[in-house]
């Protein structure tokens, strides 16, 4: 998605050991239009697959996966991190390590709001080693339901989350995929782009 890269060439900045800082319109600042187009962008990919909910996890995946959902006319399910105070409902519930932070989440799901009728998209803003992605589908497939397939705001190609996902026989649709982050420049898949 070439207004996507832009922006990521634009107002990025690369953090030494792979890591790339979005703030300015992903992870701290929203943009709502650049947020809008990639809503648009999920849509159009995933138009054909009947999604009936959107899943992601708080907090940064909530605005890319509202406004794919506002576009495929369906709900989202944001999994939560922490225990909400209101949750005495029965938990659909996995183990999210990260490898970046060196921790695990324990993240979940109400039981009532997921079930085995659903066609389910999972949406995530980044993709590292694919443990965040794999627990969502975790999380669907305790539910039962079936997972139509798994979009990317921003995928570390040069991370093995990708192979991972596509080894689990899941469909990655990523809006831009990046090839290296050497020198505090971004290098963009060839081709990806489109
Ligand atoms: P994984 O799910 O693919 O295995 O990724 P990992 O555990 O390594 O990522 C942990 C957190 O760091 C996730 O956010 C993920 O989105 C984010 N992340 C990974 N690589 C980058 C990067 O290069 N740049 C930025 N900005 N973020 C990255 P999170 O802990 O779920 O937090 P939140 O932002 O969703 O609240
Ligand atoms: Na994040
Ligand atoms: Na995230």
């Amino acid at each position: 998605m070439k207004l996507l890269e832009n922006y990521i060439t634009q107002h990025g900045t690369v953090i030494s050991d792979g890591v790339l800082k979005v703030d300015s319109f992903l992870n701290h600042v929203i943009d709502p239009k650049l947020m809008q187009e990639i809503g648009k962008e999920f849509a159009k990919r995933f138009q054909d697959e009947q999604i009936t909910k959107i899943i992601t996890l708080e907090s940064s995946g909530i605005a890319p996966a509202l406004m794919t959902a506002l576009e495929l006319d369906c709900d989202i399910i944001f999994a939560r991190k922490r225990k909400s105070l209101t949750m005495i409902d029965q938990l659909y519930t996995t183990t999210v390590y990260s490898f970046t932070k060196e921790q695990s989440n324990e993240i979940s799901i109400s039981k009532d709001f997921l079930s085995q009728d659903d066609r389910v998209l999972i949406i995530d803003d980044f993709l590292a080693n694919g443990q965040a992605a794999l627990g969502l589908a975790d999380l669907a497939n305790q539910a039962g339901a079936t997972i139509a397939g798994i979009g990317i705001v921003i995928e570390k190609s040069f991370q093995p989350g990708r192979e991972k996902l596509l080894e689990a026989g899941y469909r990655v649709e990523s809006l831009a995929r990046i090839a290296a982050l050497k020198d505090g420049k971004v290098s963009f898949v060839r081709g990806s782009n489109r």
